[in-house]
């Protein structure tokens, strides 16, 4: 392993099967579709096998259905119909610009795979660069839809997802897309419209892995954080490193650090990077063991852009918790969560520049480890301020997923408007953030994500 140290612990790897590695934030527990595809022979071939069944824990299931119908109202009936349905989720595959790929996405469109990240819905990204651009852009008075999906509009199976110019999703007019006028983005990732899962690619030695497995909707912090070339990045909870790997894919930063305090999971960390990158990137790559909470007095303003990808509850494997026990213990620690997550993004505020971008996440739907710490940090911090996510990332990619709700209009600010304060779950209608919730036929997610500058 040749990547960069901050300390001087040597990595021995542990001899995981690579579908051991997967994240728990990304897909491994639960009973799920299993594809094999047998390369040798290049006759891919999908056959299915189920993983032995593992029932939801009941006191997770309980606390969800107490916390998250009051906060998501009518949405939660039908996530929690997802969340507990491990056969309907989707899996995304994305493609390691580092290794030769062509052959994985032949295999890949030959199952139906398709690309999530279409021109125009880069471009627009990219082209939006503040979202108060698109907003502009907007009609006054023009509102969007509701961005849940309709199981019932969804392509059948077996249908590639196609670019649809013509689709209605939030009232948007595809004619005032801004033009493309950016170069497109190395970073690929396939979706297909069905469950189907991509098998795991086992380690080759000598040879980079193709792709990475994850729930899509983890790429889009990485998109909200907009890395540039040359730019210095910190990942502030980095292990097992799949959003470093988004990084990686998609812009050429001058370093990214990866910083992970747990050492098994750094060591997981490490041999995700040295598995998809090149020698050459080595240098220009860290790994870091420092506490997330201390890593901002440490390396003051030294950074472009931090990832605060935290710790949180993690909705979907907590609620298949090994067994009660383990499902208690995490329901007891996740009191502790928000103040633990709230340092990370202050300490991620020190770390980063003025006028540089933090991108904080997580992948629970939980307001009191979402909004609520926003809120908190924003008031403790009067240099950071909010940007609006809507217009520029729920907006292009509604059709792929399914955000919670417009926040309302010139409500970008954390100051909730008087009709709002009381009421739960509104943070997200305030622009604090924006909240992918799993819905049929858009089964990606939970995750929050906010963008917050602090100012020059
Ligand atoms: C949600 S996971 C990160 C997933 C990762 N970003 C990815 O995309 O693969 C959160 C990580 O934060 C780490 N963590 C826990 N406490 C931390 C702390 N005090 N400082 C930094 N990281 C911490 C956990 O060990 C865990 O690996």
């Amino acid at each position: 392993m040749h990547l960069l140290w901050r300390s001087r612990w040597k990595i021995s790897f542990k001899t995981k099967t690579p579908s051991e590695w997967m994240c728990p934030c990304h897909y491994h527990t639960g009973p799920v579709v299993l594809q094999s595809i047998q390369k040798k022979g290049r006759d891919s071939q999908v056959t299915r096998k189920h993983r032995k069944e593992r029932s939801s824990c009941p006191a997770v299931l309980d606390l969800f259905d107490q916390q998250y119908s009051e906060e998501l109202g009518d949405l939660w009936p039908a996530a929690r119909a997802v969340l507990l349905d491990p056969h309907s989720w989707q899996y995304g595959v994305m493609l390691n610009r580092f290794s030769a790929v062509t052959d994985i996405t032949q295999i890949l469109q030959s199952q139906g795979f398709s690309t999530l990240l279409l021109q125009t819905d880069v471009s627009a990204l990219l082209h939006n660069g503040s979202s108060m651009v698109s907003r502009s852009k907007r009609q006054e008075g023009e509102d969007c839809a509701v961005s849940l999906c309709d199981a019932s509009k969804f392509p059948p199976c077996d249908t590639p997802l196609q670019s649809d110019s013509t689709s209605p999703v939030l009232g948007q007019n595809p004619q005032s897309e801004p033009t493309p006028s950016l170069s497109i983005p190395s970073l690929q990732c396939y979706i297909h419209s069905c469950p189907l899962r991509f098998p795991s690619q086992a380690h080759r030695p000598g040879q980079l892995k193709q792709y990475y497995l994850l729930n899509a909707a983890s790429l889009l912090p990485v998109l909200a954080l907009q890395v540039k070339d040359g730019e210095k990045v910190l990942d502030l909870c980095s292990a097992p490193g799949g959003k470093a790997l988004a990084i990686l894919q998609s812009a050429n930063p001058a370093l990214l650090c990866c910083n992970e305090p747990d050492p098994h999971r750094r060591d997981w960390l490490a041999k995700t990077l040295e598995s998809f990158l090149p020698r050459a990137l080595h240098s220009s790559v860290i790994v870091s063991a420092q506490d997330g909470r201390t890593f901002g007095q440490s390396e003051a303003g030294l950074y472009d852009k931090v990832l605060v990808d935290a710790p949180c509850s993690n909705d979907r494997s907590w609620l298949y918790s090994r067994n009660i026990q383990q499902g208690g213990q995490r329901l007891k620690e996740r009191a502790k969560l928000p103040s633990l997550q709230a340092q990370l993004l202050k300490s991620a505020l020190s770390a980063v520049r003025p006028g540089g971008i933090v991108v904080y996440s997580t992948c629970t739907l939980s307001s009191f480890e979402n909004c609520a710490v926003v809120e908190t940090v924003l008031d403790d911090f009067p240099e950071a301020e909010l940007e609006d996510l809507w217009d520029e990332i729920a907006v292009p990619l509604s059709r792929y997923f399914a955000f919670s709700s417009r926040p309302g209009r010139g409500q970008t600010t954390h100051e909730p408007p008087p009709q709002l304060q009381n009421s739960a779950g509104s943070s997200y209608r305030r622009g604090l953030g924006i909240l992918v919730v799993p819905q049929p036929g858009k089964t990606w997610g939970p995750m929050f994500l906010c963008r917050i500058r602090r100012r020059k």
